[in-house]
């Protein structure tokens, strides 16, 4: 591990689910630091520096929440590695949902919302082409709207939704044996199983898609993703647009006013 990235000292080191995972008090980006660990290493860090959100944005990350990065191997060929994002999105939703959260949903590619509210949020790094950094942002008790008031009603924590929110281990736990069980899943190659779960889980449907580029912007309806990873989305004349992940810069969910 790289000494730079670590502002303290390891404060403990546990095993689960054939997960090694290390624990830290402060780190940059959780992301930043497993990019040097081997597969089926989990990082967490009670506060990060330097969070890092999907498109280069910053990501809050105080005290109270989850920020936990697992490095999982890729493999092979990379089609189905490219699907990683979304089956993070899946592993996530499932745990959160099974918590007592049932309406919790996914918004592409893989933010979980309850309600209008964002809960979670996942980065996936690529620094290697034989594994992948997945990091996940959950705010458990923590207030981000209090560090950056742009985000008051836009964030939601598990506190704030479940009468006993779990505590750190468990949710951990959880967490990385759902990943592992969608690694397992991509691994075998059924990502058609993975594409029937998360185009039930999207939970509002019209969208603004911006894409890369500057190339314009499509208003529409989400139909879902296809095995490819691709987004569908039906635009106002009814033509249905296969937009892999690299040609969208945004998608916006659009409600009535
Ligand atoms: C997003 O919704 O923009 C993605 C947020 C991802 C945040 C997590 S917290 C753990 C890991 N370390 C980081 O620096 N980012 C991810």
């Amino acid at each position: 591990m790289s000494p730079d990235s670590i502002t303290t000292q390891e404060a403990d080191l546990r095993v689960a689910d054939g997960w090694t995972l290390h624990e830290f008090a402060e780190v940059t980006s959780t992301n930043s630091l497993a990019a040097h660990l081997p597969p089926w290493t989990a990082v967490r860090a009670v506060v990060q520096t330097a969070g890092r959100g999907r498109t280069g944005r910053p990501w809050i990350s105080d005290e109270d929440g989850l920020w936990l990065s697992a490095v999982v191997p890729t493999p092979g060929d990379t089609a189905p590695w490219s699907l990683l994002p979304l089956a993070a999105g899946w592993a996530a939703l499932s745990v959160v949902r099974g918590l007592g959260l049932p309406d919790a949903r996914l918004r592409w590619p893989n933010d979980l919302l309850v309600g209008r509210r964002k809960l979670a949020g996942i980065l996936v790094d690529r620094f290697l082409p034989e594994a992948a950094v997945v990091g996940i942002g959950l705010n458990v008790a923590n207030h981000p709207a209090e560090t950056d008031p742009a985000l008051t009603g836009e964030v939601t924590c598990l506190a704030d939704l479940l009468p006993h929110p779990p505590l750190f281990p468990s949710l951990m736990v959880q967490l990385l044996a759902a990943l592992t069980g969608e690694h397992h899943r991509l691994e075998s190659g059924n990502a058609g199983g993975l594409c029937r779960d998360l185009n039930g889980a999207w939970g509002h449907r019209q969208v603004q898609v911006t894409l890369a580029g500057g190339s314009g912007v499509i208003n529409g309806h989400l139909d879902g993703v296809d095995p490819s990873g691709a987004l569908l989305v039906r635009d106002a004349a009814g033509e249905v647009r296969v937009l892999p992940a690299h040609r969208v810069e945004l998608l916006r969910e659009v409600f009535p006013a």
